[in-house]
């Protein structure tokens, strides 16, 4: 078959692969321990469920009007910005898609012309460039240090800036290292996307997992003509153990969301009906729930970064948010065993999943090589028993 030009210029989503293999190997009966999903093990809380049920059974299962999101769900988001993040936005600056990845999407695919380039922090969740990519936008990557929470500065952004620079993509608190902008961070680079003129798409989809005492913070609220730049993106995957719901919603200019509706008509039409039911639920009902995933995860967070740290090679920092565990793992580079050689960190993913029979997802699928990404969002159980599997695998090496 012959295929688009544009197809030679993206991978498959590196998440989603490990995921499917991981799955598959299940499938074969392999006993393995995946800390591959980007996703809360937890079920999605019963009211919200029952949110779901009960739109089904009131027959809330037509084509939703309008396909932009259902009015009552659109005035929930408007309300939570503006509680949350005190950004105000008005019910027509609103968009609710099937997951946040197709809100990012959408304004990609709005904004983005050949040629033009979109700074992006390295490591970033694996979608940001390849959607670029796809539309024929060049990932300007910006690579950043460890010791900075792996935290963009403003002085790279504007470093990174040119005059084919249209857009700059910001994940706080960050998939896969866990990495939150401090209020001071954050606030130098909204002067420098000000005075650039440029848009920011702001990724805030783990802002309700934050640990020893890490505060979120919304670009758009710290200058008011960001407002007009800035598409902030959120949903109810992971703060609400929504992940197979598939919704997520952006907010912007009205003029910017106009015309990502206008393509969200052409694509999907509307977000599952009986989802949005939920997500209603999830934003207007009790929020207890939230905090008490929220506790599990970081008593998870605690106990697998220890562990990470007590294994020979590993270098694990303590994220101050999400659900991801983000070691350094170059010392085992060079490392051997009748396995073979390792020489980077998707040999020693396959090397763990191999000898270990653990999943986890290599640094380079998030632009970063010389590191994994193992996912906490798991039981303790299978956490402690991920953590004594790669020890003992790991004295095959010399
Ligand atoms: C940083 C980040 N943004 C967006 C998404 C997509 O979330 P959704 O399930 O709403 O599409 C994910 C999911 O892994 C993510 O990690």
């Amino acid at each position: 078959m012959s295929f688009a030009k544009r197809m030679s210029n993206i991978q498959a989503s590196a998440t989603v692969a490990a995921f499917a293999r991981a799955g598959e190997l299940k499938r074969q009966g392999v006993d393995l321990i995946s800390l591959v999903a980007g996703e809360p093990d937890f079920d999605t809380p019963e009211h919200i469920q029952d949110a779901g049920i009960e739109a089904i059974r009131t027959g809330k299962t037509k084509y939703t009007n309008p396909a932009s999101g259902i009015p009552e769900l659109k005035d929930a988001i408007c309300n939570k910005f503006q509680q949350d993040n005190n950004l105000s936005y008005a019910p027509q600056q609103i968009i609710v898609t099937c997951g946040a990845k197709q809100t990012i999407f959408d304004a990609i695919v709005v904004l983005i012309d050949e040629g033009d380039e979109v700074v992006i922090p390295a490591p970033y969740w694996t979608s940001y460039a390849d959607q670029v990519r796809l539309m024929g936008g060049t990932p300007v990557i910006v690579p950043t240090a460890p010791d900075r929470n792996f935290c963009m500065t403003a002085r790279q952004l504007q470093d990174a800036i040119s005059s084919r620079t249209k857009m700059v993509m910001l994940n706080s608190p960050c998939n896969p290292t866990g990495g939150v902008y401090s209020h001071s961070d954050l606030q130098a680079i909204a002067d420098v996307i000000a005075w650039a003129g440029i848009y920011v798409i702001t990724d805030e989809i783990y802002e309700k997992l934050l640990y020893d005492g890490a505060q979120h913070i919304s670009i758009a609220s710290l200058i008011p003509e960001l407002m007009n730049k800035t598409l902030t993106v959120n949903g109810v995957s992971k703060a609400y153990a929504m992940t197979g719901w598939r919704v997520g919603y952006g907010a912007g200019p009205q003029d910017l969301i106009a015309n990502m509706i206008k393509v969200q008509s052409q694509e999907t039409t509307n977000t599952c009906s009986i989802s949005q039911y939920a997500a209603l639920e999830a934003l207007n009902g009790p929020q207890g729930c939230v905090e008490t995933m929220r506790q599990a995860f970081e008593k998870r967070r605690n106990q697998i970064v220890e562990g990470l740290n007590n294994l020979p090679g590993f270098q694990c920092r303590t994220p101050q948010g999400a659900f991801y565990a983000f070691p350094d793992v170059t010392k085992l580079f060079g490392a051997s065993s009748s396995w073979g050689k390792i020489e980077s960190d998707i040999d020693l993913c396959n090397f763990l999943l191999d000898e270990a029979r653990v999943a986890c997802v290599p640094g380079a699928g998030f632009g970063t090589s010389g590191y994994l990404r193992f996912s906490y969002a798991a039981s303790s159980q299978d956490i402690q028993e991920a953590l004594d599997r790669i020890q003992t695998a790991l004295t095959q090496l010399n």
